[in-house]
């Protein structure tokens, strides 16, 4: 018994003496974590970004410490929602830390977060300022930026819709390549989203709506389609702008003070001349995808058949499917302050088999994300299987969003009302293209395997 009890005491010692040796090497700010925190979070930490304290030293990340450890633990910092283990892991743009780094975290502010060499600072990356382009550094500048007419927001009051047209400047056709919409400067703090549209001004001066370019949400990083296939821009077209802004702001960023001269700027890069005659290009388009019912509206733009009861939930879902194969390219659910969960999966009715494809457990209305597959993940969905699409509704005090457990919730197009809607990318392939893709993939499965063996 007291044998036992030695061995067991002394494996207690050896496992302590080897955390406190690693925790004495890199456990410290001047090590690992700064890393970790100059890694992932300056890039909104920073002067000037829209993260509400600055953590670019450890003078300035200590007093915030137990609350690191807490956002850092929920998976609230970085702000990236999507669920672990259940779908495509592989996507470009994720922000989420792997469960390693935040375990360091945790065990750092365990410690008492020390700082430990002083003579050994954290690296710091080169990083994008707040008014970077997102893809300056792989892109360059973009090569069309649009800006839109400017507005001012005030503290308080309802939301404000501005919808307002800017020629782009486009000659002729051009296959996007990548796009951000970004507000600028303290705009961000209160453009809650806004959607630029194309539309093509015929030779009567008639405008007709050619399609969706991006939307932005806070938070979005931007949108890359991938090679091969040819997103257009138009040419003679005008960019439709149709920017919501939130007087006051959402979540801790606003400052609760008048807003002047909100521009909301579109950055586009494109591919190179003649790319969009190219052969074997498929076309991608980014189309809003409803869920549920859309239909009837009253005078003030409310959907009357979605409702979310007081201090109840609620569930909408929808079904898609297309006569040719298609390939998901990006994800993007949509909703408001009620939303709190989303998901999409893949029905293949021969089989009666459902296959999920992406969950979002804890959405929250202060981010929206654009989730982009990995070029070797994006789903690649024969001719007749069915998207579903599923987002759900909590109007209880739980909600940490809910401004009035108490209120019915309609659709709508204000913040206080709910949509239901998801944004895909999706290219639109023929079998040829579909059998081919498939084809590369499992080619390039079988050489990696072959290369580890
Ligand atoms: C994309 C920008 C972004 C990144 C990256 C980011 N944050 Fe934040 N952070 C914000 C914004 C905006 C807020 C305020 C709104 C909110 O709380 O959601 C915030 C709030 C916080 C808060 C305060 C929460 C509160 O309740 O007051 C902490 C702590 C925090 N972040 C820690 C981190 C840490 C640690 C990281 C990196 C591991 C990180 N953040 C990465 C933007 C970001």
């Amino acid at each position: 018994m007291r044998l036992t009890r030695n061995v067991l005491s002394l494996a207690l010692l050896c496992i302590s003496t080897a955390s406190i040796a690693q925790s004495s090497d890199e456990l410290v700010y001047n090590g690992e974590i700064g890393r970790i925190i100059n890694e992932n979070c300056v890039v909104c930490h920073q002067e000037g970004g829209i993260g509400p304290m600055q953590f670019e030293s450890y003078e300035q990340v200590l007093p915030w410490a137990p609350l690191i450890q807490l956002k850092v633990a929920s998976r609230e910092m970085p702000p990236y929602a999507y669920d672990h283990g259940i779908g495509v892991q592989d996507l470009l743009g994720d922000w989420r830390l792997n469960q390693e780094e935040i375990d360091k975290i945790v065990a750092w502010v365990d410690a008492g977060a020390p700082l430990g060499d002083l003579e050994k600072e954290p690296p710091r990356p080169e990083m994008k300022g707040p008014n970077d382009w997102n893809f300056a550094a792989q892109l360059g500048q973009p090569d069309l930026i649009v800006l839109s007419e400017s507005m001012d927001v005030p503290a308080n009051g309802n939301d404000l819709i501005s919808t307002h047209y800017v020629p782009s400047g486009m000659v002729a056709d051009r296959c996007i390549k990548a796009v951000q919409m970004k507000p600028r400067g303290d705009a961000r703090a209160v453009v809650h989203h806004a959607n630029a549209y194309a539309d093509i001004v015929n030779s009567d001066g008639e405008r007709e709506r050619y399609g969706m370019i991006t939307e932005y949400a806070m938070g979005k990083w931007g949108e890359m389609v991938p090679d091969g296939v040819c997103r257009t821009f138009p040419a003679e077209s005008e960019v439709r702008w149709s920017i919501h802004a939130f007087p006051g702001g959402i979540g801790a960023t606003a400052e609760g003070e008048m807003i002047e001269d909100n521009v909301v700027e579109l950055g586009l890069w494109f591919h190179e001349e003649g790319y969009e005659s190219a052969d074997n290009l498929y076309k991608q388009d980014l189309v809003r995808y409803n869920l549920g019912f859309e239909g009837e509206r009253d005078a003030s733009n409310l959907i009357l058949n979605m409702i979310v009861p007081p201090n109840g939930y609620g569930m909408t879902q929808g079904f898609h499917s297309f006569d040719h194969p298609i390939r998901i390219d990006s994800y993007q659910p949509h909703g408001h302050l009620r939303l709190s969960a989303a998901s999409i999966e893949i029905f293949y009715p021969e089989t009666g088999r459902t296959e999920a494809i992406s969950q979002i457990s804890n959405w929250s209305a202060i981010w929206h994300h654009n989730h982009i597959y990995g070029p070797e993940s994006a789903p690649l969905i024969p001719a007749g299987a069915v998207l579903v699409l599923k987002q759900w509704y909590d109007n209880t005090a739980d909600n940490p969003n809910n401004p009035d457990p108490d209120q019915v919730v309609y659709g709508g197009e204000r913040t206080t009302d709910e949509m239901s809607h998801a944004w895909l990318a999706l290219t639109h392939l023929d079998e040829d293209g579909y059998e081919q893709l498939l084809a590369d993939r499992k080619e390039k499965e079988e050489r990696s395997l072959a290369e580890n063996d």
